[in-house]
Formats: C-alpha cells, structure tokens, sequence
C-alpha cells in the first residue's frame, strides 16, 4: 500500500506531537506510533521540565547542564536549550497544561545537580499530563491523521534525500512518501534486560540511520536512573522512583540503614556510588527512605509511587523503598543541527533518538522533556519555511522480499553491534545477546 504526506511523522511522544503541532496548518502530516499512541517514554515521566527562573538564570541553567554532562555538552545547543526554556513553558501552560501551583504561581522542585530549584511539574505524572494536554490539541487538527500500532521498518530514499518510511501495520507493508520525515522514534531501553522504558521502544531511529549511513554521535553515553524500585523480575519493565522524590529530601541508605551518599549529586555519580555500596555490603539493592514525611504529603505529591509501591507491598511513608539502578536514557543519538536537521536531505530527528548534545555525556534531570519541546519546535518552523521548495521525491515503491520480523531482527542487531563496539562493558545488560 502506499500513502503520500507533506510530513511524516516517526513516533507520538512529547517530541513527535510536539513537532506536528507547531507545523502549519496546510501541511498534510501523517504520525506513526509503533504501538498505542500514547506507548512512550514521555508518558512514563515522572520528575518534570527543567526551565530556567527568568533571564537571570540562564547561565546558571547552562552551567549546571554542562557540569551533570561532564563538559562534553554542545555548548551552542546548551545555550539554546536554556534560552528557549521559558517560552515553551508558557506555550505550556496556554494550551492548559495543569502545572502545580503554590500562591505565587509556578511551583518548582529541585532534582540532582541542579544549583536551585528550577524544575515544573504535575504531581508525579508530569509526562502523561504533557502526552495528554499535546494529543488533546493534536486531535483537535484536521490535517494531521495517525495510524497506531504501524512500525518502521526502514526510510525510503533516493540517494542521500529521504523520501518517506517504508512501514508494516497489522501484518500489512505500507510505505508512506513524505516530502519530509520526521524521526522522533524514541529511546533504547527495550533492548536492556533493566530499563525504565517502554519494551517497544529499541533504538528503530538509530538502527536505521546506522545501516543507511546517516551521521550518529556519542552512542557510548548511556544513561543508569539511581533508583528503579527494585524486584527480581527481570522480565518488567522497572518502575522509576523519581529523581524529584530525593529533591524533596528522600534519604538514600545501604542495606545496614545508613546512608552513603549526597542524594543531589549527578544521575551518573550516584549510580556509580550505588553500585559501589550493592558490591561492598553484598547486598543486591540500596533503600530510598522518605518515611520521615507526611503521609498526606506523599499520596499527594508522589500518588503514582506511592500506589506502585503499596501494589507491591511496601507502604513508603512506613518502610524504606527497595531501589537499584536502571537503564534510563540515551544521549546519544542520530547527530543534528540546532534545528534537528540530521545529514540526509529531508529528515530531521528530535527528542531522544537524536542527539543535539545538549547533554554531553549525562544529562541533567529534567531535561529531556525540555531538550524535545525546544528543538521540535525550531525544527518545525525550518520545515515550515522550508517545505514549498522540497519536491515529492517519485520513488517506485520498493518491492521487498517482505518479512517483518527480519527486518526487526536486522535492526536491532545493527544497533546492538554499533553500541557493544563503543560499550563492551554493558554487553551483559543487553537483552538477545
Ligand atoms: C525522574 O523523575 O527521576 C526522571 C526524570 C528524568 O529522567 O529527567
């Protein structure tokens, strides 16, 4: 079957909905989710959006991003990252989105390595309030139609210009011609055995920029959440315990009751610190302690932990929560400009299969939502400039030997053999491997 679109979009998180939303109203944009629509990462977040307090904190926002990312961040990207923060949030809160509030407005939490309190949130959901104030706006256009449960295979193209998606939906080929392509495909954490990902997601963007020779960067920098609530079934996906529960105080402590660390410092210092103390006291998980706060407090602020957590019977405002570390997020990805104009012709790729290198080689809590809200936005506005000279590139629809599940396995199996070459460490956290 083939489908002709302006846009093609890649993928229905915070960066995929966000890109459609801010491209105009005569463009015919088509989205792909590879499972439901909201099967993203964007829906699992917890902690919230980093932003800077006003003009005044713009350097500071900058430096704090730089030093979490061991100044191997893209200084430029990093600068606009901070910059571009504030008008995003308001755009935010225009379309709705039910930030929590204290009497002088905006209600801001603190998260590791950051030197103030600078982060916006919604309870502990902050990423399916966002994922569902964006698809409310985007249901609400004419112009842009998705199809769920549709997975990429592969990109048509002609030469080194993209030309669309050749894709698979209910055992179906469908290639989709696009002006235009958009990946915005996700994360890698389905392809480790201990992630806080979706399952679904495992690397599509990269794997298929990687076997059609598009410029990726930094696939070495992969990012260990501290605290995964921890349990022996390697088969779940681990349930986060947010980064912003230790920003209101929460205590870390080893296996004997004491504590070992300072809770605020960067993601990948306190997991390193973590596992260090799991190897020292011969125990397989450190404890997150928050039963010093108010039981009130903690069902309101954090309701989806504390459910979680009584699900599986631990009541945290009476007992410690068991916590290990977890595959969490890539900040490597396909390369980009600032505007997430990758090295093909006609593709551009935002949110956390690309990478602009605003995180270096660690990001900066919170920052992920922003860095996808940011550079989706100015991505969508080149296209918009952009689009009346890109013609429809006529490809004949390639006839395929066709087998989905060949060419999963080939993808995975590109992106996995890509990532061991620069990470023979993390082989044995690899699923299939
Ligand atoms: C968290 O809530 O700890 C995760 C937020 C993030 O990944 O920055």
């Amino acid at each position: 079957m083939d489908v002709y679109t302006d846009v093609l979009v890649i993928g229905t998180g915070v960066s995929g909905l966000y890109s459609a939303l801010n491209l105009k109203d005569n463009l015919n944009i088509i989205m792909i989710s590879k499972g439901k629509i909201d099967e993203c990462n964007t829906a699992l977040a917890q902690g919230g959006i980093s932003v800077a307090r006003g003009v005044d904190d713009v350097d500071l926002f900058v430096e704090d991003t730089l030093k979490a990312g061991a100044y191997k961040n893209d200084v430029t990207a990093t600068r606009i990252l901070a910059e571009e923060s504030i008008e995003n949030i308001d755009t935010l809160c225009k379309m709705g989105f039910d930030f929590d509030r204290t009497n002088d407005g905006l209600s801001y939490t603190r998260e590791g390595a950051h030197s103030i309190n600078r982060i916006v949130h919604y309870k502990d959901k902050t990423g399916k309030e966002l994922e569902e104030t964006l698809l409310k706006q985007v249901s609400s256009k004419k112009n842009i139609t998705i199809f769920e449960n549709c997975t990429m295979l592969d990109i048509l193209k002609k030469g080194n210009a993209c030309a669309g998606a050749l894709c698979t939906r209910e055992g179906v080929q469908v290639s989709i011609h696009a002006k235009v392509t958009i990946m915005a495909a996700g994360g890698i954490g389905g392809l480790f055995r201990n992630s806080t990902n979706q399952k679904i997601l495992t690397a599509d963007g990269v794997a298929v920029a990687l076997k059609n020779n598009i410029k990726v960067k930094n696939l070495n920098y992969i990012q260990f959440h501290p605290t995964a609530f921890f349990n022996n079934n390697l088969s779940d996906r681990k349930f986060l315990i947010s980064e912003s529960v230790r920003g209101e105080g929460g205590k870390l402590i080893n296996c004997n009751g004491n504590r070992f660390v300072d809770e605020l410092l960067p993601r990948d210092v306190v997991t390193k610190y973590i596992y260090e103390e799991e190897r020292n006291t011969h125990c397989s998980n450190v404890y997150l302690d928050v039963t010093f706060m108010k039981e009130d407090f903690l069902k309101n602020r954090f309701p989806t932990i504390y459910e979680k957590c009584l699900e599986n019977g631990i009541n945290i405002s009476k007992e410690p929560i068991p916590v290990s570390p977890a595959q969490h997020y890539f900040m490597g990805g396909i390369e980009v400009d600032t505007f997430g104009k990758t090295s093909m012709e006609n593709l551009f790729a935002f949110g956390e299969c690309s990478c602009t290198g605003v995180h270096g080689a660690n990001r900066l809590a919170s920052n992920s939502l922003l860095e996808a809200l940011v550079f989706s936005k100015r991505g969508a506005r080149k296209i918009n400039n952009d689009i009346s000279t890109i013609p429809m590139i006529n490809l004949d629809t390639p006839s395929l030997d066709y087998n989905e599940k060949y060419y999963k396995n080939l993808n995975n199996k590109i992106f996995i053999e890509s990532l061991v070459k620069v990470r023979g460490d993390i082989k044995n956290e690899l699923v299939n491997c």
